[in-house]
């Protein structure tokens, strides 16, 4: 049997898939589904400083080819969070704390609490429709770096960065976040969209604009990992789409060391994890890899 094994900054992982934040990451027990469906690791809803109650519905449109929400961040708060993740005891697999601010001190406070209880901190910079948050911090530049820089000097558990393709340039960002001190990207984010009901003349989301996400974005997201791997030293974690073994392998020999799955569950259930790292194995089985490392980047030598 070929390894499937890997390592992101020092996290060991029984696989390369990882639950995306923002699915079912919103209470410990949902995690320890997903880590006993066979997820490698799993990442918690996005976690603020203070409780969210996030937008009224509707928040979420399935257009078939892909979902668009606007959830609004809805959180228990960071402390909260922490307290039941405490309480419910192992969940089987490394967690990562999805972590979003209003300011860069927000950030701070929150990734400084959840650094106790889990493997790393991801810093949402990148949720494209809830104002003065998110996004503003992943498309400056300036902003992004200052966030960056402060969360690294902080806590001490890698910090991994979760980057928005509503950018002109998203491997520049990757740049910033790695030389402010990311120990890793994950991308993408969602894709900032609309959709409008006919029949009811308005947009079908209560906040007007959502972040589209799901198999109509991988070949975005393909594309960014690809460009960022290109010129970055730190690992890049894919997400975006990915809802089969084949899209996994894309996203590995793009250049991704892991890959976030999102989307999927909503389609297809929490099974689509061992229906993920079953076809995996067979592609290395059936190939002369001998791990799943060495798929990482392999694109870029065959060009
Ligand atoms: C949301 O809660 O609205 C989604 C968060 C995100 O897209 O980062």
């Amino acid at each position: 049997m070929k390894k499937l094994e890997v390592e992101l900054c020092g996290i060991r992982m029984k696989n390369p898939l990882m639950l995306a934040a923002g699915v079912l990451g919103i209470s410990p027990s949902l995690l320890k589904r997903v880590a006993d469906a066979g997820a490698g690791a799993v990442v918690t809803k996005s976690l603020g400083v203070e409780q969210r109650e996030g937008f009224s519905g509707p928040v979420l449109v399935d257009l078939g080819y892909g979902l668009l929400n606007a959830m609004g961040l809805p959180n228990p708060g960071v402390r909260e969070f922490c307290r039941e993740l405490e309480e419910f005891g192992e969940i089987g697999v490394p967690v990562v704390a999805s972590i979003y601010g209003f300011s860069v001190e927000e950030y701070v406070e929150a990734a400084a609490y959840a650094e106790r209880y889990v493997d790393a901190v991801e810093l949402n910079v990148s949720c494209p429709h809830v104002e003065k948050v998110g996004v503003q911090f992943g498309q400056s530049p300036e902003l992004l770096r200052e966030v960056v820089e402060a969360v690294r000097s902080a806590i001490r558990k890698p910090v991994f960065v979760k980057l928005t393709p509503n950018v002109t340039n998203i491997a520049e960002m990757a740049v910033i976040a790695e030389d402010a001190g990311a120990d890793a990207v994950v991308a993408i984010n969602t894709v900032r969209g609309l959709a409008i009901n006919p029949e009811l003349r308005r947009p079908e989301l209560s906040a007007v604009f959502g972040g589209l996400s799901g198999p109509a974005i991988k070949p975005i997201a393909l594309r960014c990992v690809y460009e960022i791997y290109q010129r970055v030293n730190i690992p890049v974690v894919g997400c975006g789409g990915v809802s089969t073994w084949r899209d996994a392998v894309e996203f590995l020999m793009a250049g991704a060391s892991a890959v976030q799955i999102g989307s999927a569950v909503y389609y297809r259930g929490v099974s689509v994890f061992s229906e993920i790292s079953r076809g995996l194995a067979e592609f290395l089985n059936s190939s002369e890899f001998s791990s799943v490392e060495e798929l990482v980047g392999i694109a870029h030598r065959s060009t």
